[in-house]
């Protein structure tokens, strides 16, 4: 029986799975990586820590007894969208990928709605201009980093760059490229107007491929040293959220995704491309060709809780779900907005950051912990309440993401939407995903639907307390109401600490 490898390559680390050929995984890997934040609000990675996290995930996979490194056929990947690799003419990497949450371009953004007009933009790239998208951050070298940008040859995605170092060759595909706000997505073609309008060099865009083409031979010599067969295929992947679309068999109109990872995403697939008139709502190219999905994105989920649990309360995840547990619904009145990195959905805003409000004396670290739960809760709701005002009618909400592990973080988000939550067999998301593309890359099953469909299982269902979900319900305008209070103090605020 054939194995394929799946790599999600997350902001915190890499992972890699193993799946035969009938949806089993037999083994897993990962590897770590630093977040570089030199300044409030910036985000970047190195490339090569990803390389080297890869290879080193990958070795201990195919070290690992339960795989025979010989039936491995193919490889995919699944990856953080929207960072910017910026390679010279010799494939060199030019300085770090600034990432999906780095908000610093709030004033190319600002250039590129005036020049292209923020109508006319949905209507050629079905999004506005937001600050971790990659656009902007093309603008940003041109605009402060004159050498690094004179030195620009290719622009590639965070996968996309390890598709280049596994094969040689330079692409990417729909479902990644629809995050640089460069590719029509309807048409799923570069923007030639986008690209001339903004006066960049069109030579600098890779080639497009679908999710499931085959982008060639894993490098022999790398091959070699990695003990694998030197026919090992890699297959193009997709936009991490994609990925987890398709990993969890949300591959037909209906299903909502809700996923809490260190983003936190509502998730689901349009047949036909549609977008948010007011730009709230993200419009991507799905992994399954001639598809697309729509998804509000919260920029900070899992990040608020790891950032609290590391940096602020410096514990693990046991004592964080123990302590939460004990606060009551509601967190005796505080209340967390989840905005660490500025918002997208549903506030354009990237000069947003995160408050803890309602807190007295009487409160604890609990208290803290749970507010953060509730809170990354609600913001997913807002989410959801705007597809649904765009028409969207879910017969069936699945939650997939490391917030998924924790029960209390489900129950918590089962009461604040008041609907169940389906829970997914495999927690392996987009790693998953790729899997399956890899498996569709190489014949294994006849497209994506039936992949998914044939190994993709749900794992019981959480109902809401009536009685939580009516105390969330008084809660959530509160909830609301505070992003519309601080607005203007989040605003002056960046500019007094951002001159
Ligand atoms: C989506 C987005 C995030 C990243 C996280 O637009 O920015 O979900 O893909 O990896």
């Amino acid at each position: 029986m054939k194995t394929m490898l799946g790599i999600d390559l997350g902001t915190s680390g890499v992972k890699v799975i193993a799946v035969k050929q009938n949806g089993d995984v037999v083994a897993k890997a990962t590897a770590e990586y630093p977040l570089i934040q030199l300044r409030s609000g910036w985000s970047e990675q190195n490339p090569q820590d990803w390389w080297d996290g890869v290879l080193s995930a990958i070795g201990q996979i195919v070290s690992n007894r339960d795989v025979s490194p010989e039936s491995i056929a193919a490889i995919s990947l699944s990856g953080q969208m929207h960072g910017s690799v910026f390679l010279d003419s010799e494939g060199k990497v030019i300085r770090n990928a600034l990432l999906w949450n780095d908000t610093r371009t709030y004033q190319e953004c600002e250039f590129i709605t005036r020049t292209i007009g923020e109508e006319h933009l949905l209507e050629l790239v079905g999004n506005p201009a937001l600050e971790g998208f990659t656009a902007p951050k093309v603008l940003w070298l041109r605009e402060n980093e004159h050498e690094n940008y004179s030195r620009l040859r290719t622009l590639l995605l965070p996968k996309d760059y390890l598709l280049y170092k596994l094969t040689g060759r330079l692409c990417t595909e729909m479902s990644d490229a629809a995050g640089t706000l460069l590719l029509d997505v309807s048409q799923r073609t570069w923007s030639e107007e986008i690209i001339r309008s903004l006066d960049l060099d069109p030579n600098i865009f890779p080639e497009l491929l679908e999710s499931t083409d085959i982008v060639g031979t894993l490098k022999t010599d790398l091959a070699s040293s990695l003990g694998l067969d030197a026919g090992v295929q890699v297959v193009a992947g997709g936009a991490d959220n994609a990925c987890a679309a398709v990993g969890n068999g949300v591959v037909e109109e209906g299903i909502v995704l809700v996923s809490i990872g260190s983003s936190g995403t509502v998730l689901t697939q349009t047949d036909k491309m549609r977008y948010d008139p007011k730009g709230r709502i993200h419009s991507f190219c799905h992994s399954v060709p001639s598809k697309w999905y729509l998804m509000g994105v919260m920029l900070s989920a899992g990040l608020s809780m790891s950032w609290l649990k590391n940096e602020i309360l410096m514990t693990d995840n046991d004592t964080i779900n123990a302590e939460a547990s004990k606060v009551p619904p509601g967190s005796e009145g505080v209340i967390f907005s989840p905005y660490l990195f500025g918002e997208r959905t549903p506030h354009r805003d990237s000069k947003a950051r995160g408050t803890f409000f309602g807190l007295s004396s009487f409160h604890t670290r609990g208290h803290l912990i749970r507010s953060v739960f509730e809170g990354v809760a609600f913001g997913l709701k807002e989410s959801l309440d705007l597809l649904s005002k765009m028409g969207v009618c879910p017969n069936e909400i699945r939650l997939t993401g490391g917030g998924a592990k924790s029960s209390l973080w489900c129950q918590i988000l089962s009461d604040v939407l008041n609907s169940p939550v389906v829970l997914m067999e495999s927690d392996e998301g987009p790693a998953y995903g790729a899997a399956l593309i890899a498996a569709v890359g190489v014949g294994i099953f006849p497209d994506l639907p039936n992949a998914a469909r044939s190994t993709v299982k749900t794992k019981g269902c959480i109902t809401p307390d009536p009685l939580n979900a009516k105390l969330y319900a008084e809660i959530y305008p509160v909830y609301q109401g505070l992003y519309a209070s601080l607005k203007d103090q989040y605003a002056e605020a960046f500019r007094i600490f951002n001159k």
